[in-house]
């Protein structure tokens, strides 16, 4: 079969098993409303923008003023060209913002994670990941040279027996887990596997994407969630395109460690940095959190509402109480049509599929952002309860 007929075979067996991704032109005219092309208002309710920080004043500024002093592009990657101010500076606010001794910037949440674990781990290395973990520890892994071995979700005891077996054998061991699992909205386990880590001297890597902004008094993430400061056994990766409401991925770590990447990871060394104006929108963004902690308890307060809501409308939630809540729809093809009744009530919210999820365990991923309006949020939330009821 030549290559363009097996692209068309391919598309259709998507389409036949409701597995097609299309994609809506919108024109968002804050965090969580938007206008189609048919000119038809719809209230987002499915974006990672937390706190609705990418269109305050505050943030727009800052970006608006980088763009105009320092351009638009950064011309090519830190250590070839020179590295933009705004970036160390941004790398310094983070590192202590976490706790850390250092950060180091990269083009992306899913650059960070892959430019990290495939530097860091090396041959006769062991890596422990979570079977939901984010794709991009998956390529992360897939990319490096250590053995991976893949455990349940959130089995701390399974990991424990895999430490036991297979951990006097690797020369040095990495678990790794996101902080918020994104499509189920649980939470890891982190007070066990840093024990395990501890234990069994290994280095724990905490995708906080989700955790960063949302959980803990301060919004510090998933560490602070539950009480544990950052230390020497833990690397924290975040992101800056969901609470932080810009663009671009963070390590956190010893100042050894983001030595080493800074002139080893291919995602720093070989590409081109992130736009000065993401950077300064994101800086900005962690200065408003910082400033106005009180803003992550509104999440908690709006979900909460959003759970006694569904609740009361027997409709099955998943999640831990973060900010994403999946409504678990199961077949593919019924999250698809789902999707397409609660849009045509105005609500914007995609049926999550494979290979997001396994095969199956299709959902609707709603998300919780801070500048919801209460009475707003609460009509959406009972549309959805009764598109679901009228279409089990
Ligand atoms: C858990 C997790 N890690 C990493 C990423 C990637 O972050 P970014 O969108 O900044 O590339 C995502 C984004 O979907 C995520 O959900």
């Amino acid at each position: 079969m030549n290559f363009a007929n097996r692209c068309e075979e391919k598309v259709q067996q998507l389409q036949a098993h409701g597995l097609i991704r299309d994609l809506h032109d919108l024109e968002f005219c804050d965090a969580c409303h938007a206008v189609d092309g048919a000119g038809h208002r719809l209230f987002v309710a499915c974006s990672n923008d937390y706190l609705g920080l990418r269109f305050h004043g505050d943030v727009i500024s800052a970006a608006r003023n980088a763009l105009e002093q320092v351009g638009i592009g950064s011309g090519g990657s830190r250590l070839v060209t020179g590295s933009h101010a705004i970036c160390g500076a941004f790398e310094r606010e983070i590192a202590a913002f976490k706790g850390a001794e250092a950060a180091l910037l990269f083009s992306s949440g899913y650059m960070a994670n892959v430019g990290l674990i495939s530097t860091v781990a090396e041959e006769g290395d062991l890596i422990l990941s979570d079977e939901k973990n984010h794709a991009s520890i998956i390529d992360g892994c897939r990319l490096s040279r250590g053995k991976t071995l893949v455990y349940p979700h959130r089995d701390a005891e399974y990991v424990e027996k895999l430490l036991r077996v297979n951990r006097a054998v690797a020369t040095n061991c990495f678990i790794v887990t996101d902080g918020v699992f994104s499509m189920d909205g649980t939470i890891a386990p982190l007070p066990e596997l840093l024990a395990l880590a501890e234990r069994f001297d290994a280095q724990l890597i905490i995708d906080d994407a989700h955790g960063l902004g949302v959980l803990g008094a301060h919004g510090h993430g998933t560490l602070e969630h539950f009480g544990i400061p950052m230390g020497p056994r833990v690397i924290s990766v975040g992101t800056c395109s969901k609470a932080l409401g810009s663009l671009g991925g963070v390590v956190c770590a010893s100042k050894a460690l983001v030595s080493l990447l800074r002139s080893r990871s291919h995602q720093v060394l070989c590409s081109t940095m992130l736009p000065p104006s993401a950077v300064a929108a994101a800086q900005k963004a962690l200065d408003l959190l910082q400033k106005f902690p009180a803003t992550v308890q509104e999440i908690g307060h709006l979900s909460t509402m959003a759970k006694d809501i569904f609740l009361k409308n027997s409709i099955p939630i998943m999640g831990d109480g973060g900010a994403i809540f999946p409504i678990p729809v199961g077949d593919e093809r019924r999250a698809t049509f789902l999707a397409q009744k609660l849009y045509a009530q105005g609500i914007y919210l995609q049926g999550i599929r494979y290979p997001s999820v396994p095969m199956g365990s299709a959902r609707l991923r709603l998300t919780i952002c801070a500048s919801y309006d209460e009475g707003e949020f609460a009509d959406v939330i009972g549309k959805i309860s009764k598109v679901l009821a009228a279409n089990k």
